[in-house]
């Protein structure tokens, strides 16, 4: 483990915050999640864009989708379950309306795309890739395959070879992150399908798919019968898929699932992860990545640590 000295360094641009995600740098190790951060635009009065890492949009599809019906939102113990149903704006809108203003700003813009077919997520990357002021786009593989009878792409290495090998040759520009499931047997299988297809890195992970009823009224809880799980609850969950992803894959893992404190944050790098994102974390507090960003300086300046890269891989397995 990093030894944690008190010795005190002056400056904070002592500490080099800045880390690589394959060809793509970083200006820190903590970006905003798909999805709780709408287009970065609704945050930037209450938070820097320029000192995140980065963050990631909500999903883009081919076409606009006005999402699931109300209540979308639902608190668990430790956690949210959410049903929003991919709304977005479609990914023309996106590069008209919201790619000029975002432009502006000094930050890594991450495109999250998600599709229901392969040519969706081929066709949403094209029309990104005439586009200026992407960083890179991340691929969103807990989407129900529409041809495969609504199995997700992400549940199987068949299927997430050909999505990501599709999508890897339609991303030419760009580095090509690929956000996992977790709901899958064996993460370490469907991380090698991603990087032998051509992933730059790997997000692990997405939202637990789970429900919450009222037995009174015998309804569920959100519009929709099931939602996805979010949240401090299934942070030890999500430890383990990227400490088996990690050690599954050569390319770099993104970590995201609960993290709402810098010690969450080098948890997360210390079982490989080289970034990590903050999702429900910005519901509480819309500021908690800029937050986590700065606290994370203070206490590498304490503990005497100069860059985020020597936090990585501490983690020792004792018995396996
Ligand atoms: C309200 C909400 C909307 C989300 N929308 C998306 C999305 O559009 N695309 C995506 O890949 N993930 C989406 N996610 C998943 C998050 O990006 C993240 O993977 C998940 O919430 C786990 O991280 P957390 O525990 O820090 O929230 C969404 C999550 C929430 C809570």
């Amino acid at each position: 483990m990093f030894v944690v000295s008190f010795a005190y360094v002056s400056a904070a641009d002592a500490v080099d915050l800045s880390v690589r995600i394959g060809a793509l740098r970083l200006r820190n190790p903590i970006l905003a999640a798909s999805g709780t951060f709408g287009y970065g635009l609704e945050f930037a009065h209450l938070v820097d864009l320029n000192r995140l890492g980065g963050f990631v949009t909500k999903g883009l599809s081919r076409e606009p989708i006005e999402g699931a019906p109300a209540p979308r939102l639902y608190p668990t113990p430790s956690g949210m379950l959410n049903a929003v149903g991919l709304q977005n704006v479609g990914v023309r809108a996106f590069v008209v309306e919201k790619l000029p203003v975002l432009r502006e700003f000094d930050t890594a813009v991450i495109a999250n795309i998600f599709g229901y077919a392969m040519e969706d997520y081929v066709e949403v990357i094209r029309i990104l890739e005439d586009a200026e002021g992407l960083a890179g786009y991340e691929l969103n593989i807990s989407c129900p395959n529409v041809k495969k009878g609504g199995m997700q792409f992400g549940s199987d290495p068949a299927c997430v070879a050909e999505v990501v090998g599709a999508a890897r040759k339609a991303a030419a520009k760009r580095p090509l992150w690929v956000k996992l499931s977790p709901l899958v047997t064996d993460i370490g299988l469907i991380a090698r399908a991603a990087e032998e297809a051509g992933a730059d890195a790997l997000t692990v992970a997405n939202t637990y798919p789970a429900m919450a009823i009222d037995f009174r009224s015998g309804k569920s809880r959100l519009g929709n019968p099931t939602g996805g799980l979010s949240g401090p609850a299934i942070k030890p969950i999500t430890l383990r898929l990227v400490w088996e992803a990690r050690r599954a894959a050569k390319i770099p893992v993104i970590g995201l699932g609960g993290i709402e404190t810098v010690e969450d944050v080098l948890e997360y790098l210390a079982v490989g992860a080289s970034a990590v994102q903050v999702g429900t974390a910005s519901f509480t507090d819309p500021r908690a990545s800029q937050r986590l960003a700065g606290t994370l300086t203070k206490v590498l300046l304490r503990a005497k640590v100069f860059t985020v890269n020597e936090l990585r891989d501490k983690f020792i397995a004792e018995n396996g």
